[in-house]
């Protein structure tokens, strides 16, 4: 049986760290540096022939700096005869899984591609944007919820009056169904409209039965929290007492907090794919679960 190591990434360190800790196995001794041109270098200090490494390595902002450390890392590990699992708790990207307009990209097509030239073997994720975007990758991949940990986190820290779990769109509603039905409450859904061109995000002001109630809006990605504050001043116009906003990936850019506290969301709520102060639902124990069911 191969010998099983995590290497924590810059971007992961501590979710990396804890990873290891719950399955028991060692870290890897290895360095990454960032030279004040930008470019970045990864040593290996360990003999890692005929090893299965979980690289754990977050791919938040600087995204593509953070990408491409899993990149190098993974490039030399395999080169030096290791195993590489990818396991990046936030993939950016996701979104891009598609050519929406006519000539775009599809960046998830060339992260893929990415990885399996650097010698990833197996991704493991966590909520994907949508599962439609593993498609894209030519090796085995695994998105695992964090939608578990974020209900037993709401259960036991948060007090909410006759909640209701809304899906800001149609997009992501499975996953805050699954939500809604895990925690107990019932579930609606807005139904948001994104400009494709200039990002704008509309939401239909739909009659909903929220009146002194407590809205939890339940979404993947808190990014600039557009999504997030044209749902709950939906909410709070029609008379929903208090607006939380729980999500799994919290990239909370430029002044997305700020924006959200003035939009009246009192409780916002992320898991730590993405560290950050709001970024408090540990998935360590969901990763470390799944990754225990892998076959070396
Ligand atoms: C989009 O479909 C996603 O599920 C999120 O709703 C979106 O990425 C959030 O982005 P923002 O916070 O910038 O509105």
């Amino acid at each position: 049986m191969a010998e099983k190591l995590v290497l924590a990434g810059p971007a992961s360190e501590e979710l990396g760290r804890s990873v290891a800790e719950k399955l028991g196995l060692p870290l890897l001794n290895a360095e990454f540096r960032v030279f004040p041109d930008g470019e970045s270098k990864f040593t290996l200090n360990d003999k890692v022939s005929g090893k299965s490494v979980f690289l754990v390595q977050s791919t938040y902002k600087p995204v593509d700096q953070h990408l491409f450390q899993l990149i190098l890392a993974s490039h030399h590990l395999s080169e030096d005869g290791a195993k590489v699992t990818a396991v990046v708790p936030y993939l950016a990207y996701a979104r891009q899984d598609k050519e929406f307009l006519p000539g775009e990209g599809v960046s998830l097509g060339t992260v893929a591609h990415l990885m399996r030239s650097a010698g990833v073997r197996r991704l493991v994720t966590v909520d994907i944007h949508s599962a439609e975007g593993l498609a894209l990758f030519s090796f085995p991949t695994y998105s695992v919820s964090a939608i578990p940990s974020l209900v037993a986190y709401a259960r036991d820290n948060l007090e909410f009056k006759d909640p209701v779990v809304i899906s800001p769109d149609f997009g992501g509603s499975k996953r805050t169904e699954a939500f809604a039905q895990l925690y107990g409450a019932p579930f609606l859904r807005l139904s948001k409209t994104r400009d494709k061109k200039s990002g704008e995000v509309a939401i239909q002001e739909d009659v909903l039965d929220v009146k002194g109630k407590d809205v939890l809006i339940v979404d993947d990605i808190i990014s600039t929290g557009g999504t997030v504050r044209a749902a709950s001043e939906a909410v709070m116009k029609q008379g929903a007492r208090h607006a939380a906003a729980l999500c799994v990936h919290g990239l909370f850019v430029g002044g997305a907090l700020e924006s959200l506290e003035k939009a009246s969301v009192k409780t916002i709520v992320s898991t730590n794919t993405v560290p950050g102060a709001h970024n408090v639902v540990d998935v360590s124990d969901a990763l470390a679960s799944h990754l225990r069911t892998l076959e070396e």
